[in-house]
């Protein structure tokens, strides 16, 4: 069982038994380091689990045995455009008690061991158990629609990666129409250029993967 303080703390940063909460994972593999977008949910015990689907370099990195984990908490969407398609931006520092870094910048970090995994057809399930978690107390922030556009069209980008690759062009070419959308709510809901390029750039590149 994970010590109820543990659980506290995790519900407090908005993980959950019934929804899923997106972070970014990052682990090492004998000194090969990854980063990616996750959906975390957390277990009956109150631990966090991942399905992580084959195909993925977190996918081939868990099953050669990588141990130990950490959640990066962040509402940041530059951070997780960087873990999609510009993975070099991203800037490591160490964790406090495993292997796998931080990604510097975040609002909190869940660092993790590996307490079981199982494999299903075409994904793995992995349950983590916390050993240390540290966060930095951020001010209330009005809700906006542009961070969460980014990360939506960032998900439908990597979906659209996958359907391609199996070869439905059908459901890809629907999910481009998904991605314009966020596009055009992030064209319409702020003037900052960063923002703006990002999503315009995930939309470049789906196009350039439907043509
Ligand atoms: C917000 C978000 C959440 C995601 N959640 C998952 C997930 O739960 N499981 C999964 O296998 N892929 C998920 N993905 C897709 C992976 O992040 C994506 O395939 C990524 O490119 C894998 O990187 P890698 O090959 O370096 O492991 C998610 C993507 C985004 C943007």
């Amino acid at each position: 069982m994970t010590d109820v303080n543990t659980m506290y703390t995790l519900e407090n940063l908005g993980f959950s038994k019934t929804q899923v909460s997106e972070v970014l994972l990052t682990l090492n593999l004998g000194g090969e380091v990854n980063a990616a977008p996750m959906g975390v949910r957390l277990s009956k015990r109150g631990l966090p689990i991942i399905r992580v689907y084959a195909g993925s370099r977190t996918y081939i990195m868990i099953k050669s045995g990588a141990k130990d984990y950490v959640l990066n908490v962040t509402s940041d969407p530059e951070v997780f455009y960087w873990a999609v398609l510009k993975k070099e931006y991203l800037r490591f520092k160490s964790s406090c008690r495993v292997t796998a870094p931080r990604i510097a910048g975040c609002q909190a970090y869940v660092e993790c061991v590996l307490e079981s995994v199982k494999f299903g057809r075409n994904y793995l399930r992995a349950e983590l158990r916390p050993v240390y978690i540290e966060y930095v107390k951020v001010k209330p922030k009005a809700y906006c629609r542009v961070q969460p556009a980014i990360i939506e069209a960032l998900v439908y980008f990597t979906k659209l990666k996958y359907l391609l690759s199996v070869g439905d062009l059908s459901k890809a070419k629907a999910l481009l129409e998904n991605i314009k959308h966020c596009e055009n709510v992030v064209r319409h809901c702020t003037t900052q250029r960063k923002l703006r390029k990002i999503a315009k750039e995930i939309l470049v590149h789906a196009e350039e993967l439907v043509r």
